[in-house]
């Protein structure tokens, strides 16, 4: 692809050609790009006088009318030169592709052929062993470092991003963490507590820095998707669920969420006691608050959709990894045989491609879930979760803590 090999670190891309990809690396330094072979590739950088970020696929004219769940129509453009539609693949970026629902919509998009997935994730080994364990055929996707626990990273990837030369014209803010039986808080490298910092502020950031990029790209629907859940809304059974979300005044997010004691702040964003589950719950919150913040202060300049989701309860995946082992044993069946609220990484997957893609899910400022039925429809948020003033309040102090203001 655009970025060159040169450009890449030795370690990065000897481990790459040996395929040794079992090995983990989880060292934020550590960072590549797959190089699909440039000879194979479906794509070539344009250099057509219209297309000006031009990501195009040769190979596609014949796709233009088709649509399928997972994949929309594709991006076109005229050239003015030979009056003829030349057709782009729509290029996304998924957080936290490398398992679960992540992993998921990837290779939904993906096997479209009408996608490029850019798989931001922190471990590169894992998230290339992943897409080939899934069978997502090479080129098709390509791994990028990211660390959302480190602002420096953040800025690293979107960096690197650029360097590739290719648009962006959906960004999926899905990683995320869950530390229900952590005792202590843990902080990522800038000082804050892990669970806000990755699956907020590391996201906030992220989705902050690319706007400028997916408001440059000319495809037609371009989306901004910040997972949300259930779980942080409190006008659900399960949101009830105790410990329940709640940011409280927000004083713990104004002092830093630091857990250095009452002087200088709580680890929690409402500045209580430190605790793990609630600590994802709020987090969640923040992403709901934050796509709707995105939706009123740039949607009507811009045309970008944002848009939130739950995607039904996927039982299976890593997400609930620190969970005590009878738990994890109990909680599929659980959620398949008791509440019925069960969904496959499969059909997760094809939920969230069709929020990238489906021409029907435009509408900007809306939290999608399912029915039983797996229809999508329009959901309500809880009273603090649609907050007009908490989200500003939200934004303001994110953007002090991730250095935007
Ligand atoms: N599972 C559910 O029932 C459920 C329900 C509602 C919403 N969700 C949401 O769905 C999303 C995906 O969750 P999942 O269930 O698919 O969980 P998962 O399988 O654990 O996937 C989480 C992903 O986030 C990545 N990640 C964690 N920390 C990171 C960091 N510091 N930097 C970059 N990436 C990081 C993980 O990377 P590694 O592979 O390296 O660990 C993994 O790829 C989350 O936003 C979650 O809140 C899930």
């Amino acid at each position: 692809m655009a970025l060159q090999a040169s450009s890449l670190p030795t370690t990065t891309l000897s481990l790459h050609k040996e395929g040794k990809l079992s090995a983990r690396a989880k060292d934020s330094a550590f960072w590549g790009v797959s190089i699909p072979d440039q000879n194979k590739s479906p794509f070539y950088f344009a250099k057509a006088k219209k297309l000006s970020t031009a990501f195009a696929v040769k190979s596609q004219t014949a796709a233009t009318t088709t649509t399928t769940t997972t994949g929309a129509a594709p991006g076109e453009s005229k050239s003015a030169a030979e009056g003829k539609k030349v057709l782009r693949k729509g290029v996304v970026i998924v957080t936290g592709a490398s398992s679960g629902l992540g992993l998921a919509t990837a290779k939904a998009l993906a096997e479209t052929g009408r996608w490029h997935v850019v798989m931001a994730c922190r471990d590169f080994l894992k998230a290339e062993t992943a897409a080939r364990a899934a069978g997502m055929a090479r080129g098709s996707y390509t791994v990028v470092h990211l660390d959302l626990a480190s602002l420096d990273s953040i800025r690293q990837f979107v960096d690197s991003f650029r360097r590739m030369g290719m648009p962006l014209d959906v960004l999926v803010c899905n990683a995320a963490i869950y530390r229900p039986t952590a005792r202590q808080p843990t902080f990522t490298a800038d000082g804050y507590e892990m669970s806000v910092g990755v699956n907020h502020l590391g996201h906030f950031l992220l989705a902050r820095l690319l706007l400028e990029d997916l408001n440059k790209s000319d495809y037609p629907s371009r989306r901004l998707i910040i997972l949300g859940s259930i779980t942080g809304n409190t006008n659900t059974l399960a949101g009830n669920v105790p410990p329940k979300a709640g940011l409280g005044d927000l004083r713990g997010l104004a002092a830093g969420l630091s857990g250095q004691g009452a002087s200088v702040g709580s680890a929690m964003i409402d500045g209580g006691q430190f605790d793990g589950a609630k600590a994802y719950k709020d987090s969640k919150v923040c992403n709901m608050l934050t796509m709707q913040e995105f939706h009123r202060r740039y949607h009507e300049e811009t045309g970008i959709t944002f848009a939130s989701l739950y995607p039904g309860c996927i039982a299976t995946t890593g997400l609930f990894r620190e969970h005590i082992p009878l738990f994890r044993l109990l909680f599929p069946p659980f959620q398949k045989f008791v509440t019925k609220g069960f969904v496959s990484e499969e059909e997760s997957g094809k939920r969230l491609a069709q929020v990238v893609s489906d021409p029907s899910l435009t509408k900007s400022g809306v939290y999608w879930s399912w029915n039983k039925d797996s229809a999508s429809f329009e959901n309500q948020l809880s009273k603090e979760a649609s907050d007009p003033e908490k989200a500003r309040k939200v934004w303001e102090l994110s953007e002090k803590l991730v250095g935007l203001a």
